[in-house]
């Protein structure tokens, strides 16, 4: 129930017995609330269905409708309000019965005035953390939504309306794209979307986890199934019954694990490791992946079968570089982004680090463009990101063509070959992660040269 600061909060009290109805309707009063009284089950099921009660304490023995029976009732009717039994001597074994059903707990008689308060203060706590994380979940979901995922590309913007058409079937759906092109956002906006979005979305990664350990984290497995299996432990597809999970880099599973999980997406059951017995879990399966899935198929390291199972419905997310004109809005967005992160008030970028952000081809999509923007955020001083905030190869970029520049009235044979050697030097390094040695190799020189030259150039 939602009230109002400073509101009061209603309780019904269901008893047979008059004396103790106005003992805790004068006690309750004491402590705050609004108190209404029912004589029985049947009068207290009308009452809670026209007033908005917070609780309802309920006794268990009374005449016309018992406690347990306007408990089911109340339950069945989705009636608002957390609902307390009080037990009498003999009836403690029905108050438990009665919170298997949906009763919040259950006091005995006779109680203290601080025991029902106790008890009443833990339910509003309770209630307090259930709305709390209903806002929360709402707040998830919008961060994930559809709206969340920039782009003004027309491919884009095709996939987004397909999308959108299949978040509420329980199709398997494919997620293609190179590294960093926001798969697994997609994933979280579909289901976000979704029916399941009250229900887990869980990922895994299928290429991090050891072969041997993943059938048993996929599954689960029960007590003794293997040396280390000392509890039974549901898998990922038992915990995201009822939800969404994520088969992330799907073509790094491995082959008898193809198997399986064909039979699972088959069946729509699993079988722990070890157990005897299979279980129905209710799954939406989404997979990604940035391999070619048809060339893996072609080698026989990919089932051909389980392809089909999953690519259903499959989603070509196409690279960064080839919608250049998302990187305007994607580097707003990333600024404000990081600017509540790190507290920074940085609001645009200089024209030539656009530039240079424009002619980078992005070979890590979407995540390097953020590292590159959260990284200069931390250098950037004022309201704009200059240039020089950038990473290093981005700055070659800024002119447009990777190449050295030589001044165009300069026939300087020198100056030439000088600005040749640290554009090589500087790709050399670049490529090797800064590793001296690596790049000396490379530029087919001896590290003593590299040194000496790196000294001369002033590039240390
Ligand atoms: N269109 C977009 N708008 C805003 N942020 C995006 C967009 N696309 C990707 N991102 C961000 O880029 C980062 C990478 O996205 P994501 O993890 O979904 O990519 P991925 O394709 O799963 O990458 P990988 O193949 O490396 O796992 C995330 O921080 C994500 O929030
Ligand atoms: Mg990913």
């Amino acid at each position: 129930m939602n009230r109002k600061p400073g509101e009061k909060q209603r309780i019904l009290v269901v008893d047979d017995e008059e004396n103790l109805r106005h003992m805790l309707q004068l006690m309750l009063q004491k402590q705050g609330y609004l108190v209404d009284q029912a004589a029985h089950g049947a009068a207290a099921l009308q009452m809670a269905s026209q007033g908005s009660y917070d609780f309802i304490l309920c006794d268990i023995q009374m005449p016309v409708m018992d406690g347990a029976d306007f408990l089911k009732e109340a339950v069945a009717a989705g009636t608002s309000g957390t609902i307390i039994m009080m037990s009498a001597y003999g009836t403690v074994d029905t108050a438990i019965e009665c919170m298997k059903l949906g009763a919040y707990d259950y006091i005995s008689k006779p109680f203290k005035s601080d025991e029902i308060a106790l008890v009443l203060k833990k339910a509003e706590e309770r209630e307090r953390l259930k709305s709390e994380n209903r806002r929360l979940k709402d707040e998830i979901g919008k961060e994930y939504s559809f709206a969340s995922i920039i782009s003004k590309n027309p491919r884009m913007q095709e996939i987004f309306s397909l999308v959108r058409k299949v978040c509420d079937f329980k199709t398997t759906v494919l997620v293609l794209g190179e590294s960093g092109t926001g798969k697994e956002l997609v994933a979280r906006a579909i289901h976000y979307n979704s029916r399941r979005k009250n229900a887990p979305f869980v990922a895994v990664n299928c290429g991090a986890i050891p072969e041997n350990l993943l059938e048993s984290e996929l599954f689960g497995h029960v007590r003794g199934a293997f040396t280390d299996a000392s509890a039974d432990k549901a898998g990922l597809f038992e915990q995201a019954d009822g939800g969404t999970l994520l088969l992330d880099e799907i073509g790094e599973l491995p082959l008898p694990l193809q198997v399986k999980l064909l039979r699972v997406l088959q069946e729509e059951e699993i079988r722990r490791v070890g157990a005897s017995a299979s279980k129905k879990v209710d799954v939406r399966v989404i997979s990604a992946t940035s391999k070619d899935l048809e060339l893996e198929v072609a080698g026989a390291r990919f089932r051909e079968d389980l392809y089909f199972r999953l690519n259903v419905f499959s989603i070509n997310l196409p690279p960064l570089r080839e919608r250049m004109e998302d990187i305007p809005l994607l580097v707003t967005h990333f600024l404000g982004k990081y600017d509540e992160k790190y507290d920074k008030r940085v609001v645009r970028c200089a024209p030539d680090a656009l530039k240079a952000l424009m002619n980078y081809r992005w070979p890590g999509n979407i995540r390097e463009l953020e590292n590159c923007i959260e990284r200069g955020m931390v250098l950037c001083e004022g309201e704009t990101m200059e240039l020089g905030c950038l990473p290093e190869k981005l700055r070659g970029a800024a002119t447009g063509d990777r190449g050295p520049v030589v001044p165009p009235d300069s026939l300087s044979l020198k100056l030439a070959e000088e600005l040749l050697e640290k554009d090589f030097i500087r790709r050399a390094l670049e490529k090797t992660g800064g590793n001296r040695t690596h790049a000396a190799r490379l530029l087919e020189i001896s590290h003593r040269a590299l040194l000496y030259k790196l000294k001369d150039y002033g590039m240390e």
